[in-house]
């Protein structure tokens, strides 16, 4: 892979911030966008911005002729049997969302059990409460171990007859943990219970196949792989879409109404009430034709020796507790200080144009359950290099110096 051909794409990684050219080490919170992706966005607006499924004129059809090309390259791109499986939404948090209250509408009642893990993000983890508290429902959580490893051991002692689903991430936002998806998956299926993984920091690096998964519903974000804010995928398996509640209700999900009553549309549109993100879905197409013209492969090879490179550097400091697994972890790398505040290395580190996240990275019962507060997270993308975490080391040794 060539990293600074892949660099040139990107407009804004040859910003200066105070005088320095930028590090980004901020990609799980979202990514930068190559010229592709933005000039998908304007050149919709310029040449072929029109509402969609609704007009007859010449732009009407074009864009939605654009809009759906761009759903069947997300179906491509993770391996989804049919299109139809494919639902636009805001993000993964939305896409969540919809399987709480659509599947949680028809199939959780009074006394059922959903299992999460205890790494889970907010938008993995506070819809599965809510519906639980609304149905009178129990959530049970996978724990982890101190190092940030998934208990799956313990999986099948928290199956019961009650499991209505299993709702978990494929890569922890925060301690870049790779979870044994496929195992979870196959104990789950043996007892008929559906699986939900949230892809969204493992999307943008690793080859997703659905169909070989076997997984019934995923949610990922386009802005965490390079496309526009705003959009993101619910796949759903078709036997779910076609018998779960819709989401939301209005244009574009119905197929006649009168005024006392409504037939809907079949998926996807039965999910897709409103004029949708039309230029966010061209920018998720734009930044699948990026990422595949690069290879997931490459990709998955550059951000490791990343991960590596950055683990191992940041080991040779002392006063620095790493969080999560050495091994077998992707994207994020978190760590603290010993006795310093997060924000104030964060703080520092952007002195010095250096992007990092600081605080609990949207995941306070993980920071519980590792007896922190907060912690500083950097976080990889594929236009990131080893010099730059020799800038980002050599900042932590000027922080080092300089509040130690
Ligand atoms: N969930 C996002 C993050 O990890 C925003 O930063």
């Amino acid at each position: 892979m060539n990293v600074e051909r892949v660099r040139s794409s990107f407009p804004i990684l040859s910003k200066k911030i105070n005088g320095s050219t930028l590090v980004y080490f901020d990609n799980s919170a979202t990514t930068h966008k190559p010229v592709q992706v933005i000039d998908s966005v304007s050149q919709f607006y310029c040449q072929w911005n029109s509402n969609i499924h609704r007009g007859i004129h010449y732009l009407s059809e074009k864009a939605t002729e654009m809009y759906e090309s761009s759903r069947e390259s997300v179906r491509e791109f993770i391996g989804a049997e049919n299109s139809s499986e494919i639902i636009f939404t805001r993000g993964t948090t939305e896409a969540i969302n919809m399987v709480a209250t659509c599947f949680g509408a028809v199939n959780v009642s009074e006394g059922d059990e959903i299992i999460i893990s205890e790494m889970e993000h907010h938008s993995n983890l506070v819809p599965w409460q809510v519906l639980c508290k609304q149905k009178k429902a129990t959530l049970k959580v996978i724990p982890i171990t101190d190092n940030g490893i998934l208990r799956a051991d313990l999986l099948l002692s928290l199956i019961t007859q009650k499991t209505k689903l299993i709702a978990i991430t494929m890569v922890s936002n925060v301690l870049g943990t790779v979870n044994p998806v496929n195992a979870i998956i196959k104990t789950a299926h043996s007892f008929n219970i559906p699986v939900v993984l949230d892809a969204a920091q493992c999307i943008q690096h690793t080859k997703i196949d659905v169909k070989e998964l076997d997984c019934d519903f995923v949610a990922f974000s386009g802005h965490k792989m390079y496309a526009q804010t705003g959009i993101g995928v619910l796949y759903g398996k078709k036997k779910w879409l076609d018998t779960i509640s819709a989401y939301q209700y209005g244009g574009g999900m119905i197929s006649s109404v009168d005024l006392f009553s409504t037939e809907f549309c079949s998926p996807p549109n039965k999910f897709e009430a409103g004029t949708p993100n039309i230029s966010g879905a061209l920018s998720l197409k734009a930044a699948i034709d990026f990422l595949n013209d690069i290879g997931l492969n490459s990709i998955e090879q550059h951000e490791k020796n990343l991960m590596e490179y950055a683990t191992q550097k940041l080991m040779e400091l002392e006063h620095i507790t790493i969080y999560g697994p050495q091994t077998n972890r992707t994207g994020a790398l978190s760590f603290n200080i010993d006795g310093i505040s997060s924000y104030d290395v964060a703080a520092l580190l952007d002195r010095m144009a250096i992007a990092v996240r600081s605080g609990t990275h949207c995941a306070q019962p993980l920071m519980k359950r590792l007896g922190i507060k907060n912690c500083i997270r950097a976080s990889f993308a594929l236009y990131n290099t080893n010099q730059e975490i020799d800038l980002f080391i050599q900042g932590i040794k000027r922080v080092l110096n300089l509040l130690t």
